[in-house]
């Protein structure tokens, strides 16, 4: 599969989330499409690799992502954790902006 719609570019604001469900050839993906305070967009996955939360309902911080639950603080071009508790990365995924729609291709994760 390659990429696919994810939403509209509208639909995520400066330092802002938008969770979306996405099928992969492995199956559904949950995934965050974030918009850094840059105004850049990234598409990280939605999970957690601490806990297993939602990251999407974490806070985005310049152009990080801070899990709710511990405070682990994501990278979001990388997916990299840059602080504990979390140690593992974080899948991200291409993402591409055609018009007013932001696509995402959730089976080529980013290499880190
Ligand atoms: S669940 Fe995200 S840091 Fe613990």
């Amino acid at each position: 599969m390659s990429a696919q719609f994810a939403c509209a570019v509208t639909d995520v604001a400066v330092s802002g989330t938008r969770r979306v469900e996405l099928e992969g050839t492995r199956g559904t993906v949950e995934v965050a499409v974030v918009r850094d305070a840059n105004g850049d967009l990234h598409a990280i996955n939605d999970v957690c690799s601490h806990g297993a939360v939602s990251l999407s309902d974490g806070d985005v911080d310049g152009t990080t992502l801070e899990c709710w639950l511990h405070g682990s603080v994501f990278d979001l071009s990388t997916g990299k954790p840059l602080s504990l508790p979390a140690t593992e990365p974080v899948p991200v995924y291409p993402l591409t902006v055609v018009g007013e729609s932001v696509f995402v291709d959730v089976d080529a994760p980013k290499e880190n």
